[in-house]
């Protein structure tokens, strides 16, 4: 199938090699003149696992442009890939879907049909809306178009991207029209019926059973991916809030979250107790919900508590080196991990942001490691003119991370971390303290190391 991806960023290129290793044709396009040239280069602009080699198998394939009007006319489906990013008052922007779908018309042919895909994470209405922009710009144009327009909504996880993209658990499909789900079905067949070869980076896991395609209207489709996104935050959340009670009890919220999890009912998954979520995804998504809900006068307490619960677990750990240490005036904190999780050097929203800003408003000084998001996290600090702060280093040897450190506080989870010498680490320190803010080591093990260990509802 033909196919135009507008947007490149994580989502529209994860589609895009996907759909071209399954045989589509794909065009992918992007104003961005940066990421053009480094995709036309053969480089992926982003980071995640397997990307860089598909993007390389598929390379003959697959074309890059700036220009909507070389990859839309000659398409049989179109998909919008592009940003929603958050307003200040917490609404999603949906200006560049809109842009997108307004110059998607601009260059489709009379009376070709076209399926107009919105895979965005978009507030509910949009695909109505976006409707509506493309039939006003077929009238301006005085032509009969002739596209139907359906919501696809993507639960890609940075990191899983390309697991999640030839794996999924659902493909959920929005649509009016008969026609629209029948181009997405024979879009997807490949996926849904799982017959293609698999790449050697991701074999299809043994126990994977077929995905069902779930078709519904458009509304419902752009509530689901809200709902699901919220209600992975919320369940992170409560058991960070069960955690907090954990220490004042003298209980272990690893111990509840395996004890809760093995009810079928709630589930092991997303019971990992910490300093929370962080991304692109459940901060924006959570707080253009709750400015949907507020467009109506209806009132979400439970994901705004969410979001409070979510954003106490970085000042607790902030408060735990404050106890641990007395006073953070003059002394020296390293920070292992930058990224909003593993796998990823994305550093959106990432807990560590907050946790070393606010150590350098303390007087502290710092030292950051992350395998591979120094340079997102440099920049993302420098726009507050903390990198000028003499008392911010990052380092790219993690054995430098605790010379004469008074605490060590691991922010993300990456498996390098999990393989660490810890009883290394403890011996360069002033005072080995070492704030556990994501539970990866076994306090036993910490403490045999020689550290004072604090985790996060562990006593
Ligand atoms: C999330 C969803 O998982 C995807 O399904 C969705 O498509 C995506 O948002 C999106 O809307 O684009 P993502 O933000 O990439 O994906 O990452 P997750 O793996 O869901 O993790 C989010 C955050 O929760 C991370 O900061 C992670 O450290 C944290 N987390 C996750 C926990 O603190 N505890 C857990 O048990 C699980």
């Amino acid at each position: 199938m033909k196919i135009a991806i507008i947007g490149t960023g994580y989502v529209g290129l994860t589609t895009a090699v996907v759909l071209s290793y399954l045989h589509h044709d794909v065009t992918a396009v992007d104003k961005d003149e940066s990421k053009l040239s480094l995709l036309h280069e053969g480089k992926s602009p982003i980071h995640e696992p397997g990307i860089q080699n598909l993007l390389e198998e598929v390379w003959h394939t697959i074309r890059f442009t700036p220009n909507v009007a070389e990859a839309v006319p000659g398409a049989e489906l179109i998909l919008i890939a592009v940003g929603t990013p958050p307003k200040k008052n917490g609404e999603a922007d949906t200006r560049h879907v809109e842009q997108a779908a307004r110059e998607v018309a601009q260059v489709c042919l009379p009376n070709k049909h076209y399926t107009l895909v919105v895979k965005s994470t978009v507030p509910i209405g949009t695909n109505q809306r976006v409707a509506e922009v493309v039939e006003n710009v077929f009238s301006e144009r005085g032509i009969r178009g002739n596209i139907s327009v359906a919501s696809n909504p993507e639960f890609l996880q940075e990191g899983l991207a390309l697991q999640g993209a030839f794996y999924p658990d659902r493909i959920v499909v929005g649509a009016n029209s008969e026609e629209a789900v029948d181009t997405l079905r024979r879009l997807y067949k490949p996926i849904l019926e799982q017959t293609f070869d698999p790449p050697s980076e991701f074999p299809r896991p043994p126990s994977y059973h077929l995905p069902p395609m779930m078709t519904t209207d458009p509304n419902s489709a752009e509530m689901i991916k809200y709902a699901a996104n919220t209600f992975l935050a919320l369940k992170i959340s409560f058991i960070n809030e069960i955690a907090g009670l954990c220490e004042e009890v003298a209980a272990d919220v690893t111990e509840v979250a395996r004890g809760i999890g093995l009810d079928a009912r709630i589930g092991h998954r997303f019971l990992r107790a910490g300093l929370g979520w962080g991304g692109s995804c459940y901060p924006k998504d959570t707080a253009a919900l709750l400015g949907v809900a507020a467009q109506s006068g209806y009132k979400m307490p439970i994901t705004e508590a969410a979001r409070t619960v979510n954003f106490r677990q970085r000042k607790r750990i902030v408060e735990k080196l404050r106890e641990a240490l007395s006073t953070l005036e003059g002394k020296t904190v390293g920070i292992l991990g930058l990224a909003f999780k593993p796998n990823t050097d994305d550093i959106r929203e990432a807990p560590a942001l907050d946790i070393i800003r606010e150590l350098l408003a303390e007087g502290a000084a710092v030292r950051a490691h992350d395998p591979i998001a120094i340079t997102n996290a440099r920049q993302a600090l420098s726009q507050r003119d903390d990198t000028h702060d003499s008392r911010l280093h990052f380092t790219e040897d993690v054995y430098e991370l605790p010379y004469d450190a008074d605490a060590l506080v691991l922010v993300t989870e990456w498996d390098l971390y999990h393989r660490l010498e810890l009883r290394r680490l403890a011996k360069q320190m002033k005072t080995p303290i070492l704030i556990d803010g994501r539970n990866v080591y076994s306090p036993e093990e910490a403490r045999a190391a020689g550290f004072h260990y604090i985790g996060v509802g562990r006593t």
